[in-house]
């Protein structure tokens, strides 16, 4: 059986990552393929209590957050029974709304990025996407979206935060692009403008496969 391919989307809050998700879940199954949909920080105890720091009811330094996104993110990978690593053995196509990049990005503002890296090891050893899809779209687009779309700003929503987390991604991403596949996708179109881009990009590794294996 072949294995499932692990595509990620990245960027700031607001640059449509989730939209896009959706769009391209619904594309892949159109073609019969199995696809799973998933986020990080996840929805599991460790994510939740990750969640509740953005939100501001819980107290906590950076290093102890930067390493929860880290342990939230093997619990994701390795859980025995729902674990990526499982559902990609099996040939399911995963889809996942942000990884380590995130953390290279968001966390190295306020942190050596080396350190962020060195606490994600773990996971880009145990699985590196086959495609890291990187949606661009101006700080200001990203802040615009959404507090049209809702009325509280969480932990790193604030515009100079943004602006800083962007520029840690491209560095990020040039640090690593010897290893990492990555792709920066212009988000500032309509979603169905951005879809089509993000389908030029990833469909090339969906050409090979018979959903009937
Ligand atoms: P993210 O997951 O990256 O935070 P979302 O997909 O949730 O972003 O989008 C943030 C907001 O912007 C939502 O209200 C969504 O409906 C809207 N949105 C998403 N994509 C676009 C787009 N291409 N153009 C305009 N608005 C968009
Ligand atoms: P998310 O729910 O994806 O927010 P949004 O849909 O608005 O983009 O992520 C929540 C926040 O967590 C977001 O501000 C980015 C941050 N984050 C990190 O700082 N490090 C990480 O490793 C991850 C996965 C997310």
């Amino acid at each position: 059986m072949n294995k499932g391919r692990f595509i990620v989307f990245e960027g700031i809050d607001g640059s449509g990552k989730s939209t896009q998700l959706k769009l391209l879940g619904r594309r892949l199954r159109e073609r019969n393929l199995k696809v799973y949909e998933t986020a990080e920080p996840t929805d599991q105890p460790i994510g939740s209590l990750v969640r509740r720091i953005l939100r501001g009811e819980l107290q906590c330094v950076d290093p102890a957050l930067a390493a929860l996104f880290a342990a939230d993110r093997l619990q994701h990978l390795a859980d025995p029974d729902t674990g990526l690593l499982k559902l990609i053995k099996e040939g399911v196509h995963v889809i996942c709304d942000r990884y380590y990049f995130s953390s290279y990005a968001y966390q190295s503002v306020r942190a050596p990025m080396e350190w962020i890296i060195q606490a994600n090891a773990l996971s880009a050893q145990m699985l590196k996407p086959d495609l890291n899809l990187f949606l661009d779209v101006p700080v200001k687009v990203c802040l615009q979206r959404l507090s049209a779309s809702r009325g509280n700003l969480e932990l790193y929503e604030a515009e100079a935060n943004l602006a800083a987390v962007r520029e840690k991604y491209f560095e990020a991403f040039s640090r690593l692009k010897q290893e990492e596949a990555v792709q920066i996708i212009d988000g500032r179109g309509s979603p169905e403008e951005v879809a089509e881009a993000v389908w030029q990009a990833v469909g090339r590794l969906f050409e090979t496969d018979d959903p009937d294996q």
